[in-house]
């Protein structure tokens, strides 16, 4: 009698409940999509290139076997150059006044640069450390005007949908103090165009692949030391990253599936009326800690 009295109550209890976890579970499923596109939506800077196919490249190219590297090599005496203390401290701020100096210019003239130059300072890059010593780097030097005119036409196809649509409001803003947009005149005028591309593993010859450690952090080392290169013999560059557009500059260079664009620079003379934007740099202070 008092449990039959009682049914009414528990079923309206067990309803609620139904309810209540019918409801948070919708309001998970809802909320799961938007979480993920917020992610995506926020890190639009992550080029989707770099992330996208190198684990499924070394899956489609998976039929070749990995080759170790070679550790029967012998170790021989170094004795690098050394200055005084006086020497150091006049080397190192004249090195700084120089650097000090290297702006990202985006107006290049056409005048020609000599061949030789660009060799050395890619054969400075080179010199660059590199996880367990495997250089995984490919410099692609452009010097012919059609092609570097089919790369401008991909760049700027793609660069118009980045500002339009993928990089979002905010980054667009925070670039208008740059004067950016996705006209870039310099692909066309610039006498050499410099791709750089990591490579995500090793090919050697006999098809066997090796492992590249660290592959992106030791390209991009490299990079700053053609950075520095090009300083010194008083080029200029825009470091540039083509988002988006990896794959179809890839594919038009003739490039391996190992190798994924990581940067872009035009190199030449600035053009006469090149300007810059006002930037100031952070004093010591602000980017150093001593403990
Ligand atoms: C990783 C990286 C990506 C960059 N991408 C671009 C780019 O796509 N287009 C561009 O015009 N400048 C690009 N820059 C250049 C920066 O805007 C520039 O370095 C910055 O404004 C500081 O100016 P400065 O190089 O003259 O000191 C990039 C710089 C870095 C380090």
């Amino acid at each position: 009698m008092t449990f039959s009295a009682l049914t009414p109550v528990f079923v309206a209890i067990i309803c609620v409940l139904i309810g209540i976890i019918w409801n948070s579970s919708k309001k998970k499923v809802k909320e799961e999509p938007s979480r993920t596109s917020k992610k995506e939506e926020s890190r639009p800077w992550v080029d989707e290139d770099l992330k996208d196919s190198t684990d499924l490249h070394i899956e489609e190219d998976d039929d070749g076997e990995w080759q170790g590297l070679d550790n029967n090599i012998e170790h021989i005496p170094f004795s690098p150059e050394r200055y005084s203390e006086e020497d150091m401290i006049k080397r190192s701020k004249e090195f700084y006044e120089l650097l000090n100096k290297r702006r990202s210019v985006r107006f290049i003239s056409d005048e020609p640069v000599p061949r030789e130059v660009i060799d050395n300072v890619i054969k400075t890059a080179g010199t660059s450390p590199s996880g367990a010593h495997t250089e995984p780097w490919t410099f692609v030097v452009v010097q012919d005007a059609e092609m570097k005119h089919k790369i401008r036409e991909i760049i700027e196809e793609e660069e118009e949908i980045n500002y339009k649509k993928r990089m979002g409001e905010r980054w667009v803003t925070d670039l208008k103090r740059l004067r950016t947009n996705w006209i870039k005149e310099y692909l066309d005028t610039a006498p050499y165009l410099i791709l750089i591309f990591k490579q995500v593993y090793g090919k050697l010859p006999d098809g066997k692949k090796k492992t590249h450690y660290y592959n992106e952090i030791s390209v991009s080392i490299a990079c700053g030391i053609l950075l520095t290169a090009l300083q010194n013999v008083g080029l200029v560059t825009v470091t540039s990253t083509p988002l988006n557009c990896g794959p179809r500059l890839r594919l038009l260079l003739g490039r391996p599936v190992n190798e994924k664009l990581l940067l872009l620079l035009p190199v030449g003379y600035p053009t006469k009326n090149a300007t810059v934007p006002d930037l100031t740099r952070k004093p010591l202070d602000d980017i150093m800690v001593v403990i």
